[in-house]
This record gives C-alpha cells, sequence and structure tokens, in this order.
C-alpha cells in the first residue's frame, strides 16, 4: 500500500491521516459499490473523466489526490504513470486491486500534507475531492498541491448539478470549490467551465 519512490516523510503520520478521516469519507467507504457502479460509472459514460485525462501529458507522471477506489486513474493507465493517494486505506485497497497490473502507486495520505517532495509530479488531479475539505484545508492542500506540481487540473461538484441537490445539502454550498480559494493558494486559474445536467465543474490551474 505504501510506495517508497519518491516519498518524503508525511507530517500528518498515520495517526494524523485518521484522525482526519471525516464522516462523509467513513459514508463513503460504506456506500463504495454505489458510488462506483452509479457516480463513477456516470462520469465514464459522459466522459467527464476522460476530459480530465484528455489534458494530461502522454508518459507523464501524475497524483491523483483523493483517488478513491481508482476508477479516475484507471482511464489513465495507458498514457501516464504515478500515484493515487487516499485518506481511506479501505477504499486504497481496492483502488490497489484495481491497479495492480498498471503502473501507479497507492499511498495512505492526505491532502493537506502531501508525503512528496516538490516538483516530483508533471500534474495534479482531484476529481469530486474538493467538497470534503473546509476553505481553510482547501487552501493547504491547493499550496501542497501547487508545492509538488506546477499544473493543477479538477473536476468538482458544480452548483447546478441535479444530483448535488440532495450533495449540497448535506456539505452545504460553502464546501463548492470556488475560483478565489484556488488563487488564494498561490495558483491561477487558466480554465473554468461549469457543465449543465449532470454538472461538474472542469478546471486547470498553474503556479504563478
Ligand atoms: C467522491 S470520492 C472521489 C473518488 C475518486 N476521485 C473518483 O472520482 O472516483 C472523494 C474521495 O476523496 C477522499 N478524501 C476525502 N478527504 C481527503 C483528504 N483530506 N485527503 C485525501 N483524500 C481525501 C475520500 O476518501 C474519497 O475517496
Amino acid at each position: 500500500m505504501y510506495c517508497n519512490s519518491g516519498l518524503s516523510k508525511s507530517p500528518a503520520g498515520k495517526e494524523g491521516v485518521h484522525a482526519g478521516k471525516k464522516l462523509i469519507t467513513r459514508v463513503l467507504e460504506r456506500i463504495y459499490p454505489l458510488h462506483d457502479e452509479v457516480v463513477a460509472v456516470k462520469f465514464v459514460e459522459r466522459g467527464y473523466y476522460q476530459k480530465v485525462a484528455r489534458e494530461l501529458e502522454e508518459g507523464s507522471r501524475i497524483l491523483e489526490v483523493g483517488c478513491g477506489t481508482g476508477r479516475f486513474i484507471q482511464t489513465v493507465t495507458e498514457k501516464c504513470y504515478g500515484i493515487g493517494l487516499d485518506i481511506s486505506d479501505k477504499l486504497l485497497r481496492i483502488a490497489k486491486e484495481r491497479l495492480e497490473e498498471h503502473p501507479f502507486d497507492c499511498v495512505l495520505g492526505t491532502a493537506t500534507a502531501l508525503p512528496f517532495r516538490s516538483n516530483s509530479f508533471k500534474a495534479v488531479v482531484t476529481f469530486t475531492m474538493m467538497h470534503h475539505l473546509t476553505d481553510q484545508e482547501k487552501v493547504t492542500a491547493l499550496k501542497e498541491i501547487a508545492r509538488v506540481s506546477p499544473t493543477y487540473l479538477f473536476g468538482e461538484v458544480g452548483k447546478n448539478a441535479c444530483w448535488s441537490a440532495v450533495l449540497l445539502k448535506i456539505i452545504g454550498s460553502k464546501k463548492l470549490i470556488r475560483k478565489e480559494i484556488i488563487e488564494r493558494a498561490g495558483l491561477k486559474v487558466r480554465e473554468w467551465h461549469d457543465m449543465g445536467g449532470f454538472c461538474l465543474i472542469f478546471g486547470r490551474a498553474e503556479r504563478t
């Protein structure tokens, strides 16, 4: 489960990771088959994962923060290599099985203290992870992302998503990603597409 190549010591440590795991992640651990079969399948069918995957450079080393069971990474295994990080050991175990034959390692850790050296990746991706964090945690996580890579790509829950009406009731609309939060962390937002329907926001930000 732990990969040693290119890793620095996580300031959070294993205890920190467990303490940082929130109710929403514990719920996800229980309903991951539903997430995988309903949400992730929809993301594949509608080409959402592929939309972010297209932005990645062929042969590049990437990191997905909040990789869950590895569904997004599965779409880029022919193109890239690297690491999937998540705060849930249970979800990572599934990711590890899913990615067994592929050039990706699974690392237990938290977005707010990435256990990697500066500039270790060509790009960092998050897919529907940021709404798990408070604004302060988002800024800390985004600073960490900017430290380990010059490029940040994301797919995130948008306000207009039909299915997110329920989610927003649970997490509160304040948890949604905002350009201002990304820029507060020292990244420049280069692209921001808010899609309709089963809506997600897609974006690209770069280190200034
Ligand atoms: C909605 S799931 C998305 C999983 C995956 N990106 C996908 O598209 O299938 C959100 C993921 O973020 C992870 N997560 C939540 N807080 C985290 C944190 N502080 N650090 C790392 N991962 C976190 C959860 O454990 C969960 O796997």
